[in-house]
């Protein structure tokens, strides 16, 4: 359990030792908004929350809302191997911070890819310096001798089930039980982008998202994530972007961990006709985006991640079949969905569990709640500062969002170890990101819990 270093012996909730500073304003805590103070010291963890009465500097944010910062598990930050036209460590994490997500889930599909101990130490060299917000680095445990080394120095592991961005060959999937019992052994968090390429329809030169969701179509994701369920108990499984409500209830009666994206909860196989939402697994008919909207509304889906995946706008704008799959997503993900609790279609308690509590809770992180020993990763919100998404103000060098012109609320401020390092909506922080790892402590489940993996 986390230390609570709360002292109630002088009647009130202020800790002992020095603090660095004191938050005042709304947080959600106990099932609804209340006026709370938040004590954070010179660590820049929690001290404390509640009525504090020593004298730290204060800082009054009267109405405004102090969340947790998110967690985004799943984004692609392109480097080593670029394009930097696309992304960079030093833009990618920018964006998170503007965006409300103080960690980032970095994936391994780069060029090239994180598959040794020394591609994993050569990305940690590049996050060193350069990063905005925290970033964990997933390792893809293809080569099988260096999987033990990798499991003692990354983040998680990230199995491709399927042929993807950067991905040419995927395993077998009768190689996939062996592969699965080796990585429960060896503890780390291991991610699965699950589809089954022989069910893929050989079409040739799909030409639209509508062509591209019949190529690669629900009943792929399916038969992949058959070849998981039967996994070992231990395994700390976590199944990336889910599109279906079918899907959702087969992986939560499993007690599966498993993410949504932005893009298949809000935009569908007819938002655009070109290959800039061409994306794996592909965006699904609107029937089923709303399906799936209304499971996550629901509560139903456990984390929301973006699948970060930015491709340069010129390469988006090929011929489809050869155009790039992905969608950026990382700095729009939050202020989106603060959106759609601002217009009352989400609740602010699910958005709190699935974009900071849950991810964080996955990955062994101290942060993701407002509570005594977590780190001070908050954001400020003002619910009545609405804005669009504008894909030439979001810090991405792709330059174009999908989606551009949405109704968006965007932080005011981040801090992270109680520093702030977005201020009015800008970042203003220095590159003080480092490379963080599962800390056991932090992943527990609550008692009874149905969740596998712990
Ligand atoms: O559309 C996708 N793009 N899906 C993936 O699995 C990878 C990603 C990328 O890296 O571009
Ligand atoms: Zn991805």
């Amino acid at each position: 359990m986390v230390p609570a270093r709360r002292l109630r012996s002088r009647g009130d909730d202020s800790p002992r030792g020095t603090l660095r500073t004191i938050l005042s304003g709304r947080a959600w805590l106990g099932g609804r908004l209340q006026s709370v103070e938040i004590a954070i010291d010179e660590d820049g963890r929690i001290a404390s929350v509640g009525k504090i009465r020593t004298g730290a500097p204060r800082e009054e944010f009267g109405e405004r809302v102090i969340l947790p910062s998110a967690t985004d598990l799943h984004v692609h930050l392109r480097e080593p191997g670029g394009p930097a036209e696309a992304e960079t460590i030093p833009s990618g994490t920018a964006g998170a911070a503007v965006g409300g997500v103080g960690l980032v889930g970095e994936m391994p599909n780069t060029l090239p890819p994180v598959v040794t101990l020394d591609a994993l130490h050569d990305k940690a060299a590049r996050v060193a310096g350069r990063a905005a917000v925290d970033v964990l680095l997933y390792a893809s445990p293809t080569v099988a001798r260096e999987r033990g080394a990798l499991a003692r120095a990354a983040g998680g592991f990230k199995v491709y089930l399927s042929p993807t961005t950067g991905i040419a060959d995927a395993p077998e999937l009768a190689e996939v039980p062996g592969l699965l019992r080796e990585l429960a052994s060896l503890q780390l968090p291991v991610a699965v982008h699950a589809e089954d390429p022989r069910r893929f329809a050989g079409r040739d030169a799909p030409k639209t998202p509508v062509d591209w969701n019949r190529h690669r179509p629900a009943r792929a994701e399916e038969a992949a994530v058959d070849a998981l369920l039967d996994g070992p108990e231990a395994l700390r499984l976590h199944v990336a972007h889910v599109t279906t409500a079918g899907e959702v209830e087969r992986l939560r009666s499993r007690g599966v961990s498993f993410e949504a994206t932005p893009h298949h909860l809000l935009l569908s196989d007819r938002s655009g006709d070109d290959a800039r939402t061409k994306v794996n697994p592909p965006l699904r008919p609107e029937p089923e985006r709303a399906r799936l909207w209304a499971a996550f509304r629901r509560g139903e889906i456990p984390i929301l991640a973006s699948d970060h995946a930015p491709h340069p706008a010129n390469e988006k704008a090929w011929p489809f079949d050869r155009a790039p799959s992905g969608v950026p997503g990382v700095e729009t993900m939050v202020p989106l969905m603060l959106a759609r609790v601002r217009a009352q279609e989400l609740d602010l308690a699910t958005l709190l569990l699935t974009a900071c509590e849950r991810p964080a809770r996955w990955l062994g992180q101290p942060i993701g709640r407002i509570a005594p020993g977590h780190r001070a990763n908050l954001l400020v919100v003002d619910f009545r500062r609405r804005a669009k998404v504008e894909a030439r103000r979001l810090h991405s060098p792709c330059g174009w969002s999908p989606f551009e012109g949405w109704e968006a609320i965007f932080p005011e401020v981040h801090y992270r170890d109680g520093v702030r390092i977005v201020d009015g909506g800008e970042w203003v922080g220095s590159p003080t990101g480092r490379v963080v790892r599962p800390e056991f402590a932090f992943s527990e489940r609550p008692a009874g819990s149905p969740e596998r993996g712990s």
